[in-house]
């Protein structure tokens, strides 16, 4: 057995070592580049303050620099008998360059690197679902506008009830999407705290300066107090989630309605050949197993939120390792939801609308709100009309004019995309992803 940061003059039960080590070589590798970037700012701050000596910042820089290399191009690996990433970098290190190597943890534990790897994890994924988000957005607004004089019925208690428009269709899940974004920049902008400095939870003795781990790291700002930015741990997570999980909510949303649209009982819109799968037994079949697929995984993403307030629920203050068993539910997220977009904005780009649907009769009755609506217009009394309207229904004589002209803002005539494009302009505006990027690049390329 490979020895411990922590070890002492006990061996520890290879059992117990597997249980508590749990999925952490696995996932930490996420975690692996940013817990590197972590550590490149941790030792800068360190020289600063005295702990290190010019040469051997300059040494251990370039040393966590190759590791970066190695983990970007795939060679990382977290070795048996290492317990988690820290440990595997501090490993790494002390092997290259000897008691240096052990001098980097001055003033941290590893509660402070997993606190930040993460938020560096984060603040990175949720910049990437903000890119994704925005790409859906723009094709949906674009599909919206070409097909805005396209009707298709509209459904009440999936009843055929109003005349509504792909315009509409395309345009509503648009503007969900702008609300979503909405919560995913508050997410993104918690996330964007410097945690590093709370050490085990609770600070050091350390003179370290914290606003400049913070500067090198390009956070907006940190979590000033040491007791909160443990606190974070869970807390950002559930954050992030129940951000994630309003992004989800609307891509299973979509996901119903185009499965249900591609249906023969509807057949308003087709998907692109390549986007469906075929039968087994039935050689006809072109099956819609994205968007079932994306509606599941949606599903599921929604139930993140939930899954973490349990893990996390009634511990008190101050670390404890069940936040360890949040990394499993939360850091593959990203990657589900990432894909889950891809292949939305993909089939929506491509997605062919059927411009005949209301040649069928069985539509005709949702145009008697229309009807009723002209003759009040007119001078009828609305319950007047009403009343004649469902009565020419019910002796089959109501022949629908199927020409709508609604126009007010957000109508079928009106669907003000210009000004939904302006909301999310307005909300896109609120990132700053360049500082981040920035941060990161200049700390990559110090000596
Ligand atoms: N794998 C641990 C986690 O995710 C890292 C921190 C370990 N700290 C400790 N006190 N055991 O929480």
């Amino acid at each position: 057995m490979a020895s411990k940061l922590w070890e002492k003059n006990f061996e520890v039960n290879q059992e117990i070592e597997k249980f508590t080590v749990g999925r952490d070589r696995e996932l930490d590798l996420f975690l692996a580049k940013h817990d590197v970037l972590g550590s490149m700012a941790h030792i800068t701050m360190l020289q600063s303050i005295g702990l290190l000596e010019k040469e051997e910042l300059t040494a251990l820089l370039a040393e966590l620099k190759n590791i970066h290399a190695e983990i970007e191009a795939g060679r990382f690996v977290i070795e048996e008998g290492v317990e988690d990433v820290h440990s595997q970098v501090e490993l790494m290190l002390t092997r290259k360059l000897g008691d240096m190597g052990k001098k980097i943890h001055s003033g941290r534990s590893r509660n402070d690197q997993v606190l930040v790897d993460l938020k560096l994890f984060t603040r990175q994924q949720l910049m990437e679902i903000a890119e994704e988000v925005r790409v859906l957005f723009d094709e949906l607004i674009a599909q919206s506008n070409r097909y805005k004089d396209v009707l298709m019925p509209g459904y009440t208690h999936l009843q055929v009830a109003m005349p509504s428009s792909f315009g509409l269709w395309f345009g509503a899940y648009a503007e969900s999407l702008v609300d979503d974004m909405l919560f995913l920049q508050a997410a993104f902008k918690m996330t964007n705290r410097n945690p590093l400095g709370s050490a085990a939870g609770y600070g050091s003795s350390f003179p370290l300066n914290r606003t400049m781990t913070t500067e090198l790291l390009g956070f907006d700002s940190m979590n000033y107090n040491v007791v909160y930015a443990q606190m974070g741990r869970g807390k950002m997570e559930r954050n992030v989630t129940f951000a994630l999980a309003g992004l989800a909510g609307t891509l299973s949303k979509l996901a119903f309605d185009a499965c249900m649209f591609n249906s023969q009982n509807f057949g308003f819109v087709k998907l692109p050949n390549e986007c469906t799968t075929g039968s087994s037994i039935m050689p006809h079949k072109k099956n819609p197993d994205v968007f079932e697929l994306t509606r599941a995984k949606c599903n599921k993403l929604q139930a993140l939120p939930q899954q973490i307030v349990l893990i996390m629920n009634n511990l008190p203050c101050g670390y404890f390792r069940d936040l360890q068993i949040i990394k499993e539910v939360f850091i593959p997220a990203f990657q589900e939801i990432k894909d889950c977009l891809q292949m939305v904005a993909y089939i929506i780009n491509k997605i062919q609308v059927n411009e005949h649907i209301l040649d069928d009769p069985k539509y005709d009755n949702m145009f008697s709100v229309e009807e009723v609506n002209r003759l009040a217009a007119a001078g009828m009394p609305f319950r007047d009309a009403y009343k004649k309207v469902g009565l020419d229904i019910e002796a089959g004589t109501f022949t629908p004019d199927k020409h709508v002209a609604h126009t007010h803002e957000g109508s079928i005539g009106n669907l003000c995309n210009d000004r939904i494009v302006a909301l999310m302009d307005q909300v896109w505006s609120g990132f700053n992803f360049s500082r981040m990027q920035e941060a990161e690049k200049k700390l990559l390329a110090a000596e």
